[in-house]
């Protein structure tokens, strides 16, 4: 990493240094709330059109950066890209989601093909290259770029699931009932998702976040086994390659257990999702590593006193320490572009 990458102050607050000023980029950063962005989706077709086309996807990725100047450009991409370079059906049903083939039995963890998935991959190692090189061309210098992945456990959720759900049935019986062909799926995504990240900091991504967006659907043992356990062996992948990347982990809805998650995976920093008090968080989780995240993605829809209330309550509570301004969850999608702006405006004008 070169010295440049090390002062943007996103990479110098994932390492630990409290700097004047807070770094803030926001989940879902890019998509329906923008209209620069539904003016492209209705140009492009698909979802997996345009995330798979590396110039629509590095123009995406930089649309909410020119706007509003964050400190952090998350690549528009998608956690289900690893099923899908696996070999499994995937499409994004218009206001429903996703959809996938689910897997039903044992059985069809053997169709899954490991060796086919680099065909997919190098499109969005070749977003990450382009908008890399974007960023620099259009000034951005104190801009860091981040690539992501689904934990193995929420991917393995919607695979086998077949698309969203309220909580994940079908998933939770089969870990229970029978944990040794889960786990030969949990193992493939482990690897899949290992390369799929080594190959996004090779093209360019300073940080990487996995997304564990279902973990708080599982009881303490299982989260233990199939949250705690896989993000521990990938991190160990990715770091043996990288041992200097930061890695921020996201494991919404794991409440308490959150202590757990930061203390026994290897991750560099944690992102926290609104129903974690910020007291706790800054006693329980920043006295031992830098936080992200946390404000209710609701408040930035509502605005006004709502969302400056809560706005000023994490200055306060979290600010003391290492902190990258984030939300608890993604940025709805109708979410007014004025509250964005308000939200962006207090944050860069808050000094420690
Ligand atoms: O944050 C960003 O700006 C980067 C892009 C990004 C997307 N998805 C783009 C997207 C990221 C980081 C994700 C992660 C993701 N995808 C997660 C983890 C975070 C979370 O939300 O919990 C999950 C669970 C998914 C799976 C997924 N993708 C769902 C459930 C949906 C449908 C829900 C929805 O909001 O439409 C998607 C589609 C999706 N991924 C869209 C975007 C911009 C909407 C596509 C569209 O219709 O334009």
């Amino acid at each position: 990493m070169d010295e440049t990458q090390i002062q943007k102050p996103f990479l110098r607050t994932l390492r630990g240094e409290v700097l004047d000023s807070i770094p803030f980029w926001f989940m879902r950063q890019a998509g329906r709330y923008l209209p620069e962005y539904r003016e492209l989706r209705a140009q492009a077709g698909g979802f997996l059109d345009m995330a798979y086309n590396p110039k629509l996807a590095c123009e995406i990725t930089m649309q909410p950066i020119r706007r509003f100047g964050m400190d952090a450009a998350i690549i528009f991409s998608d956690i289900l890209v690893v099923p899908h370079a696996l070999g499994q059906h995937l499409e994004f049903v218009a206001g429903e989601g996703p959809k996938l083939d689910a897997l039903n039995m044992a059985d069809d963890i053997a169709k899954l093909k490991p060796e086919m998935t680099e065909a997919t991959f190098v499109k969005v190692f070749e977003a990450l290259s382009q908008t890399s090189a974007q960023l620099k061309s259009e000034g951005f210098d104190q801009t860091a770029l981040i690539g992501f992945a689904g934990a193995p456990w929420t991917v393995a959720c919607y695979m086998v699931q077949g698309g969203g759900s309220k909580d994940f049935e079908k998933v939770r019986k089969w870990a229970y009932s029978d944990p040794e062909s889960f786990q030969k799926l949990i193992d493939i995504l482990i690897e899949s998702t290992a390369e799929y990240l080594r190959g996004q900091i090779k093209a360019g991504a300073e940080a990487v976040q996995i997304f564990d967006s279902w973990s708080g659907v599982l009881e303490a043992n299982q989260f233990h086994r199939w949250v705690i356990a896989p993000t521990r062996q990938l991190i160990e992948k990715i770091k043996h390659e990288h041992p200097d990347i930061p890695i921020i982990g996201f494991p919404r809805g794991a409440g308490v257990l959150y202590r757990d998650y930061t203390r026994d995976t290897g991750i560099t920093a944690v992102s926290t999702d609104h129903n974690l008090p910020t007291q706790w968080v800054a006693s329980a989780l920043q006295t031992s590593l830098p936080v992200q995240g946390n404000l209710d993605p609701i408040a930035l829809l509502a605005g006004g006193n709502a969302l400056k209330l809560a706005t000023e309550k994490i200055f306060n509570d979290l600010a003391g320490g290492p902190y990258v301004f984030n939300l608890g969850h993604g940025v709805i999608k109708d979410t007014p572009v004025e509250h964005v702006e308000y939200l962006v405006d207090m944050i860069k004008a808050y000094k420690r």
